[in-house]
């Protein structure tokens, strides 16, 4: 009996791992780059709460739009992956991480 419910718990913690390596955020027809850093991005990115100043440095090889794209599809172990930030989205988000983030 005990050893079932610690497999059960087992399998739930594997599927909450699971969720949260990918984030099903989608947005808005109207949002702007900005917009959308500060829905999907500003809780882990932004040094101030509600500021669009980034704690995070990007090394000059990888500041470019192709590098931000396929870090918000592929993801981290540390940061989801947002399967549905894609095209003019993708692309919207991208000026606007490259134009407010530092270079290392
Ligand atoms: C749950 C927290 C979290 C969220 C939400 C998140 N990130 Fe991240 N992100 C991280 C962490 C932690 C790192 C650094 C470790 C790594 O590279 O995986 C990172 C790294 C990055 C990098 C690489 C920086 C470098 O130095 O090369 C980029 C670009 C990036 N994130 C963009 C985004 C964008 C754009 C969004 C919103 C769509 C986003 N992140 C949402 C946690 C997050």
């Amino acid at each position: 009996m005990l050893w079932k419910i610690s497999i059960r718990a087992l399998l739930s913690l594997a599927a909450f791992s699971l969720a949260a390596c990918s984030d099903d955020y989608t947005p808005k027809a109207n949002a702007t780059g900005k917009r959308i850093y500060l829905e999907a991005c500003a809780t882990c990115h932004a040094a101030e709460p509600g500021t669009t100043d980034m704690y995070w440095t990007i090394d000059v090889k990888n500041a470019n739009a192709t590098y931000v794209a396929h870090k918000v599809h592929t993801g981290s172990l540390t940061m989801p992956s947002f399967p549905n930030i894609k095209g003019a989205k993708m692309r919207q988000l991208g000026e606007f991480v490259l134009s407010h983030s530092l270079r290392k």
